[in-house]
């Protein structure tokens, strides 16, 4: 697309004699100075910013275009009082991913926070060539902030002939130049040995188990929606002092194992992909007589055909944190977005500063809204 744009827009683009992003009806154009005119050089386009601190050291944050509001980055910015600078992730015209880090990163400590969620392929490669970009920019140290890690679910070889593509994923993270990874709530914890670099892996429990302590829900028991989310939902069930039950999900049948009769049953799981299983194991505890059901979910893919099936599933709140963005399409008056930020900005700071991360999970720490 080669468009011209406004006299203003020229004028300041010539006189900085760099590009610049403007958003307009939706849209987001790049624009650069060519032959005395400011042109649109490409739409669709993602920024990337940067966030620095006046030491050297760096968070870097891809904005999504769709996304309005403040994304977790800029919010794990606030908290370390840091400002934001410049990086750009374009694509050519075939569709390959292209990065430039627009400042100067020699000798810093990055921080580059990408969730390798939806689109999942294209967040994965553009995390893959910030690194290089990175260690390739003379930075001293990269740390891959990975809020949700996709892939996760692929971590066995669960049938003939089938990768186990999370351990591809910490291999291709490795390569590229990867320090050190700090991650979130993965979806299982021994994840973290498919990485033959450090791996920080914090919880959101602190930060959701806070926020359901404040709303003091009456005869309370924690439901795990399946076999495998049953040790997560122990742990918010002992830090609630809850009761516990675990629905057991046969191919036809649903069985809950524990009372949830008459009780307000609060619903555990790492993640609400298509929602399938959450909305099966709610509909089968309010069957068995629950009063009220709340889920609390630390990633919301909400991917397919979620966002139906969240609306008809009998559950009265759902809580989740904004590891990956919630476009506004998808908000609704019954979710609850809890920030993590101030949780990986606090282990941000004891990474650069070389102090223990385990020693975090003593403090007791504020959920913000996001
Ligand atoms: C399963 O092992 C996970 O913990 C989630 O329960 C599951 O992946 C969620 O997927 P969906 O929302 O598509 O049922």
């Amino acid at each position: 697309i080669d468009t011209d744009v406004t006299t203003a827009l020229n004028t300041r683009l010539l006189e900085r004699c760099t590009s610049s992003y403007e958003y307009g009806l939706g849209v987001l154009q790049r624009f650069v100075a060519r032959e005395g005119h400011a042109r649109v050089v490409q739409t669709h386009v993602e920024t990337v910013d940067c966030v620095y601190y006046a030491l050297g050291w760096w968070v870097m944050v891809k904005r999504s275009e769709f996304k309005k509001g403040k994304l977790l980055a800029e919010r794990i910015a606030e908290h370390l009082n840091v400002r934001l600078g410049e990086a750009t992730v374009e694509r050519f015209p075939d569709g390959e991913v292209h990065v430039r880090i627009d400042e100067d990163v020699r000798g810093a400590d990055i921080f580059l926070v990408q969730s390798t969620c939806p689109p999942v392929n294209e967040n994965l490669v553009e995390l893959l060539v910030m690194i290089d970009a990175f260690k390739r920019a003379s930075a001293e140290r990269i740390t891959a902030v990975i809020p949700y890690y996709g892939y996760a679910r692929q971590d066995r070889k669960d049938e003939g002939r089938v990768p186990i593509s999370a351990k591809l994923v910490a291999n291709m993270i490795t390569t590229a130049g990867a320090d050190r990874v700090l991650a979130l709530d993965l979806h299982a914890a021994q994840l973290q040995g498919f990485f033959d670099i450090p791996v920080d892996h914090l919880y959101a429990s602190p930060v959701v188990t806070r926020y359901f302590r404040r709303l003091d829900l009456p005869e309370l028991t924690v439901v795990a929606p399946d076999v495998g989310s049953s040790k997560l939902a122990r742990g918010y069930a002992k830090r609630l002092g809850a009761g516990l039950a675990i629905v057991d999900k046969q191919t036809e049948v649903m069985n809950v194992i524990g009372d949830v009769k008459g009780r307000t049953v609060l619903l555990i799981d790492d993640m609400i992909s298509t929602g399938g299983s959450i909305a099966m194991a709610a509909s089968a505890v309010r069957e068995r007589g629950a009063k009220e059901v709340f889920l609390a979910a630390t990633h919301a893919i909400l991917c397919g055909p979620a966002m139906e099936r969240l609306d008809k599933a009998p559950i009265q709140q759902v809580v989740v944190t904004d590891t990956i963005p919630v476009p506004r399409e998808k908000q609704r008056p019954y979710l609850k977005v809890l920030s993590v930020a101030r949780l990986l900005g606090e282990v941000i700071l004891r990474i650069h500063h070389a102090e223990s991360v385990s020693r975090l999970f003593d403090i007791e720490l504020d959920d913000e809204p996001a």
